[in-house]
C-alpha cells in the first residue's frame, strides 16, 4: 500500500503570524480519526520552519517540507539555503524542481540532479516535480518531456536511493489557473510515470513510489482525482491556504 499524501505548497505566502495560525488550524484538524492513515504535509517558507515544527509537536501524520535547497553543501552562495540547514531544523521533505523554479530561476536538469542527491544524503525526502507547459501538450510531446525530466535528474540514483523519492506531476497549464487536468489526463500521465520507473528500476519500486498530482486541486475535484489508481495524492497550492479546504482535500481519499 502506497502512502496517501496531501501536501500543501504555500509558496511565497503568509507572514510568520499568518503561517502559524494556518499551521495550528491544520494540525488541530488533522487529529480527526479519519486522517490517521493520511500523510499531511505543509511546504512552508524557510522563515516559518522552526516555529511550525513546534506547532506540529508530536502529531504523527503531519510533516514539514521546504520549497527548495541549494545543490552545494555550503559556501559563498548569498541568499541560499543548504540541505544541512534544513535537516538541522527537522525538515522531512524538500520540494525540488517546481515549475516556478525551473521557469523563473532557470533550474537545470543537472542542478536538480545535484539537489536531489544532496537532499537524500541529508536524510530528507525529495518531492520531485515534473510537468509540461500547454504548448508541449498541444504538440503531443508531454510524455517525452516528463520522461526527460525524470531521466535527466533522477535516473542516475541507485535503486535504494530512488525508492525514497516522491514524484509530483504538475502540468504547468493547471497551476494556479483553475483548470485542472481531467481525471483521465492525470491517470494517463501517472501511469506513464510509473511505467517509466518500472522500466528503469523495477516493478516493485514503481509500485511503491508515491506520485502526487498538482494543479488547481480543490475540495470539489480532489475525490475523483485521488480515486485514480496511480494518483497517490496532491501537491496543493492555492487551496492549501485555507485550513478547512486543505483538510477537506486530505479527507478525499
Ligand atoms: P495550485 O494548486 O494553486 O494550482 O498550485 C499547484 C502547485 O503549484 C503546487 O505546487
Amino acid at each position: 500500500m502506497r502512502k496517501k499524501i496531501a501536501a500543501g505548497n504555500w509558496k511565497m505566502n503568509t507572514t510568520l503570524d499568518e503561517g502559524l495560525k494556518l499551521a495550528s488550524e491544520v494540525v488541530h484538524m488533522a487529529k480527526d480519526e479519519s486522517l490517521s492513515e493520511t500523510t499531511i504535509m505543509m511546504s512552508v517558507p524557510y522563515t516559518h520552519i522552526e516555529s511550525i515544527k513546534k506547532t506540529i509537536g508530536n502529531a504523527t501524520n503531519v510533516f514539514i517540507a521546504a520549497q527548495n535547497c541549494h545543490q552545494e553543501l555550503s559556501g559563498a552562495y548569498t541568499g541560499e539555503i543548504s540541505a544541512a540547514m534544513l535537516q538541522n531544523l527537522g525538515v522531512d521533505c524538500v520540494v525540488l524542481g517546481h515549475s516556478e523554479r525551473r521557469e523563473y530561476y532557470k533550474e537545470t536538469y543537472a542542478e536538480l540532479e545535484s539537489k536531489t542527491q544532496i537532499v537524500l544524503k541529508h536524510q530528507m525526502t525529495p518531492i520531485f516535480c515534473c510537468g509540461e507547459k500547454l504548448a508541449t501538450r498541444e504538440e503531443n510531446a508531454h510524455f517525452d518531456l516528463v520522461k526527460e525530466q525524470l531521466s535527466s535528474s533522477l535516473f542516475e540514483l541507485d535503486a535504494v536511493e530512488f525508492a525514497k523519492v516522491i514524484i509530483a506531476y504538475e502540468p504547468v497549464w493547471a497551476i494556479g489557473t483553475g483548470v485542472t487536468a481531467s481525471d483521465e489526463q492525470a491517470q494517463e500521465m501517472h501511469h506513464f510515470i510509473r511505467h517509466t520507473i518500472a522500466k528503469n528500476y523495477s516493478d516493485s519500486i514503481a509500485k511503491q513510489i508515491p506520485i502526487l498530482y498538482g494543479g488547481s486541486v480543490k475540495p470539489a475535484n480532489a475525490q475523483t482525482l485521488f480515486s485514480c489508481p496511480d494518483v497517490d495524492g496532491g501537491l496543493i497550492g492555492g487551496a492549501s491556504m485555507d485550513a478547512q479546504g486543505f483538510i477537506d482535500i486530505a479527507k478525499s481519499f
